[in-house]
């Protein structure tokens, strides 16, 4: 069975006291829970004093975006080792970093081997936008963002990837998907392309999070169903009581 996985991603918010007192309000509360994985993605900046805070807690930390090369001149970027310092996972290929700075299939992939190859989980993110949605080519677009970031990797390192999967139209605009709508995504499209990509086993033990406007309200519903694993939670994960009713939610799924 496969474990829950729910993942808070900050994006570009908190200060660095605003975000010791979310993870200091989190904490008692999460570490109640049992039979969820948990994490918390906060900015570079403050992944230091987090990762003091979260040691031995059983929470864990991830950044929100890294570079695949190990080092050199690439002014502004963070290395997979200094992530791998601090951070058990990565989030990669958030769709506003594919929409904002230009971030390719082919460049996502260097970034899951990357992660991979310095014992970081990748949480890589697929997801289709509205004017695709609307097309028609939901299913085309999830299957070839999830076979091209994952090329060449072999099953037994892949299925330690989660995916997240974040239908654009969904994020931070108080839609979600229906658990329905969800689930056949996530069953009929990213399961069936890990499957045909990897094989039966390792495509049935990689964790799939749902990700978009998931609330403590809809989490429940999202959960129940087989191939949900999890959430991916932006806006709720700012605010304490929401991503622990949250991780309750994902913990109750049994
Ligand atoms: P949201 O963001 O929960 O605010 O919709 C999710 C995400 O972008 O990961």
């Amino acid at each position: 069975m496969r474990k829950p996985f729910v993942a808070g991603n900050w994006k570009m918010n908190k200060t660095g006291e605003e975000s010791r007192l979310l993870v200091a309000e989190l904490l008692p509360e999460l570490q109640k829970i049992s039979g969820v994985d948990c994490a918390v993605c906060p900015p570079f900046p403050y992944l230091v004093s987090l990762s003091n805070m979260l040691a031995g807690s059983g929470i864990g930390l991830g950044a929100q975006n890294m570079h695949w090369e190990a080092s050199g001149a690439y002014t502004g970027e963070v290395a997979p080792k200094m992530v791998a310092e601090f951070c058990q996972y990565v989030i990669l290929g958030h769709s506003e970093r594919r929409a904002y700075f230009g971030e390719t299939d082919e460049m996502i992939n260097k970034k899951v081997k990357a992660a991979l190859a310095n014992g970081i989980t990748p949480i890589m993110c697929v997801g289709e936008t509205l004017a695709e949605n609307e097309a028609g080519r939901t299913a085309e677009v999830v299957s070839r963002q999830t076979r091209l970031g994952l090329e060449g990797i072999p099953a037994g390192e892949a299925q330690k990837v989660v995916i997240a999967y974040e239908p654009v139209w969904a994020i931070g605009t108080g839609r979600a998907a229906t658990s329905e709508q969800a689930q056949a995504v996530h069953a009929n499209v990213v399961r069936t392309t890990l499957k045909e990509l990897l094989g039966e086993a390792a495509a049935q033990a990689i964790r799939i999070q749902y990700g978009g406007s998931v609330n403590a309200k809809n989490a429940a519903e999202l959960f129940a169903m087989p191939d949900i694993d999890g959430a991916l939670v932006g806006g709720a994960s700012l605010k304490a009581p929401d991503f622990v009713a949250i991780v309750q939610a994902a913990a109750a799924r049994g």
